[in-house]
C-alpha cells in the first residue's frame, strides 16, 4: 500500500482480525462526519487509548480541521490543538508516525506545554495518505502512567489508517457528487419551473389558474394545444413545482414506438420474456417511481396499450412482461395530445374509460396567434436563453413589428427557432427583419378604386368573413381575434348579412 510505513507482520492474527472487522464496518458510511467518528472510536478502542483525534488539512491551505475527537471536550480541544498544532504538524508536514512511549522525557516533546501540563504519557499520530499526499493525521494519547502504546500499536494505526484514507476519500467523492446532483436538481426546476412559462396574455390566464391549482394535488392532468405551443413545458412545471419535484419525470410519446415496444418501455420485462429480453429491465413506470409519468401524444397509444394503461391506472400495479408477480406504483400520470381527447371519444380511437381517468383535469394551450402581447415577451425571453457568450444582441424594431405581424403555425417553437437562426445569423448587435427569414407580407395591391368609405367597408366584410371562417362561426372566437367587442362583432355580422350563417 502507498506510503506504508510499518510492516504488516509485526502485526497480531487477533489485530489483523480487528482491522478486518473495523474496515467492514466503516466502508460503508457515507457520511464523512460519521465515518471520522467511527474510524477515530475503532482506533482509540483497539489501541487502549484514552483520548483520540482526528484532523483533516482542508481543501488546498494546510488548515488543519478537527474531524472527530474522543474524550476531548471544546475547552481542551484548544489545548489539544496546541498538542496537535506541534505533533500534528510535524506528522503533516514529513509525512512520519510520531510515537512515544513516555512524553514526558522525550526530548524532542519536552518544550509543549500541552504535553507537560496535560499530564500526557504516551501518544502516537500517524499519517492518513491519500496517494502520496498526506491528507490528515490520526492521534491518540493516554495519560496514565500504566499503559503504554507498543510498537505493534504504531503499526496497526497506521495500517488503519491508510484504510481510513480511502474511505475518507470515498465519502468525500459521494458528497461531492451529492452536492452536484442537488445543484443540478436546483438547475433543472430553475429551467422547468413555472417561471419558465412566460406569456401574461388573457389567453393564456385560465392555464396559469389551473398549473397552479393542480401543482399541489396528484390528480391526472391532459395538456391538449397545437404542436409547439409549450405542452411538455407546462407538464414539467406542473411536476417540478409539485411534491413528486425530486423523483424522476419521465416522457415517453405515444406516437414514436410500435405497440411492443411502447408496452415493454412502460411495463419493463423479466429476461427471456420474448427474443432479445436479454436482462431484466424496469418500465417506464417503474423509473417514475415517486415521481411523473409524461404520455405526450396519448391519443396515438395503440388500443391494446390504451386498455393495459386502465388497469394500470385502476389497480396501481404494473407486471413486467413475462412476470406474473404485480408490482406497486406510486405515480402521477401527466398527459399531452395535440387532438383534444373528446373528440378522438367521439371517433371511437380513444376509451372513453381511460378518457374519464386521465382526464381530471384538462389544460388548454391557446396557439400563438391568441396571446395578444406575448410574442414580445416570448422573443425577449428567447433572445436571452440563446444569448451568445461574445455579446449580447436586441431586436430592431423592425423585426419586433415583423414578428408580431407574423402567423405562427409552429407556434412557441417555430418562434424560439427564428430568433435561434437570427441570432447565429447576424454579426452585429441589432437583428433586422430580414435575419428573421419570415416570410413576406403580399406585396401591396393597387389601392382600391371608388369612395375611401366603400373601401373600408370592403375590407371590414372581408376580415369578418375569414374570422368567421376560420373560427368555425364561433363569435367569441371571430371577435377575440378580430380584437374587438362580441356585440360590435355581431352588428357587423348583421351589416353585412352574415349572420344568418353564425351560429
Ligand atoms: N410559454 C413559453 N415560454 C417559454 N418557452 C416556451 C413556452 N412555450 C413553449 N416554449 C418553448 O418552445 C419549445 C416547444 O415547447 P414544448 O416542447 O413544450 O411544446 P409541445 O406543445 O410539447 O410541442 P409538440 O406538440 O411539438 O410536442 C420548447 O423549447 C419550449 O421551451
Ligand atoms: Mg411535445
Amino acid at each position: 500500500m502507498a506510503g506504508f510505513d510499518g510492516d504488516i507482520t509485526k502485526i497480531r492474527t487477533s489485530r489483523l482480525q480487528t482491522l478486518f472487522e473495523i474496515t467492514q464496518s466503516i466502508v460503508g458510511i457515507l457520511d464523512l462526519r460519521k465515518l471520522l467518528d467511527a474510524v477515530l472510536r475503532s482506533a482509540v478502542e483497539a489501541v487502549h487509548a484514552e483520548r483520540g483525534l482526528l484532523a483533516l488539512l482542508s481543501g488546498k491551505g494546510d488548515d488543519l480541521e478537527v474531524g472527530a475527537a474522543v474524550n476531548l471536550e471544546s475547552k481542551e480541544l484548544d489545548e489539544a490543538a496546541d498538542i496537535s498544532r506541534s505533533t500534528l504538524r510535524q506528522v503533516l508536514r514529513g509525512g512520519d508516525a510520531v510515537f512515544t512511549q513516555n512524553a514526558q522525557q522525550d526530548a524532542g516533546l519536552m518544550g509543549r506545554t500541552s504535553i507537560s501540563s496535560g499530564g500526557i504519557h504516551t501518544l502516537l499520530c500517524v499519517p492518513l495518505r491519500s496517494g502520496d499526499r498526506v491528507v490528515g493525521a490520526l492521534y491518540v494519547d493516554n495519560r496514565t502512567g500504566e499503559s503504554r502504546f507498543t510498537e505493534e500499536a504504531r503499526v496497526f494505526l497506521s495500517a488503519l489508517a491508510n484504510l481510513a484514507a480511502l474511505a475518507i476519500q470515498n465519502a468525500r467523492t459521494y458528497e461531492k457528487a451529492a452536492e452536484e446532483n442537488t445543484l443540478l436538481k436546483r438547475e433543472l426546476r430553475g429551467r422547468y419551473g413555472i417561471e419558465n412559462f412566460v406569456g401574461r396574455s388573457d389567453a393564456l390566464r385560465p392555464v396559469h389558474e389551473k398549473i397552479e391549482a393542480v401543482s399541489g394535488s396528484d390528480v391526472s392532468v391532459v395538456v391538449e394545444g397545437e404542436s409547439g405551443t409549450g405542452k411538455e413545458l407546462v407538464a414539467r412545471a406542473i411536476h417540478t413545482g409539485s411534491r413528486r419535484a425530486q423523483a424522476p419525470f419521465v416522457a415517453i410519446s405515444g406516437a414514436e414506438l410500435p405497440e411492443n415496444l411502447i408496452e415493454s418501455e412502460l411495463f419493463g420485462f423479466k429476461k427471456g420474456a420474448f427474443t432479445g429480453a436479454s436482462i431484466d429491465k424496469k418500465g417506464i413506470f417503474e423509473e417514475a417511481e415517486g415521481g411523473t409519468v409524461f404520455l405526450d401524444e396519448v391519443g396515438c397509444l395503440p388500443p391494446g396499450v390504451q386498455a393495459k394503461l386502465l388497469r394500470v391506472l385502476q389497480e396501481r400495479e404494473i407486471r413486467r412482461i413475462g412476470e406474473n408477480q404485480p408490482r406497486r406504483i406510486d405515480v402521477r400520470i401527466l398527459c399531452a395530445t395535440n387532438r383534444p381527447l373528446a373528440e378522438m371519444v367521439k371517433e371511437k380511437s380513444f376509451r372513453e374509460d381511460l378518457y374519464f381517468r386521465l382526464n381530471v383535469v384538462t389544460i388548454a394551450l391557446p396557439p400563438l396567434r391568441k396571446r395578444a402581447g406575448d410574442v414580445a415577451r416570448l422573443a425577449g425571453h428567447f433572445l436571452k436563453k440563446h444569448q451568445p457568450a461574445a455579446g449580447p444582441k436586441r431586436l430592431s424594431a423592425a423585426a419586433m413589428t415583423a414578428l408580431e405581424g407574423h402567423d405562427w403555425p409552429g407556434n412557441v417553437r417555430e418562434l424560439e427557432n427564428v430568433i435561434q437562426r437570427a441570432i447565429v445569423l447576424t454579426p452585429g448587435e441589432e437583428i433586422g427583419a430580414d435575419a428573421l427569414g419570415l416570410a413576406r407580407e403580399a406585396p401591396k395591391a393597387a389601392a382600391p378604386e371608388g369612395s375611401l368609405r366603400e373601401a373600408l367597408e370592403g375590407t371590414e366584410r372581408t376580415m369578418v368573413e375569414r374570422a368567421m371562417r376560420e373560427t368555425g362561426g364561433n363569435v367569441t372566437h371571430a371577435a377575440e381575434r378580430l380584437g374587438i367587442a362580441r356585440q360590435q362583432l355581431q352588428r357587423l355580422l348583421k351589416r353585412y348579412g352574415l349572420d344568418r350563417s353564425a351560429s
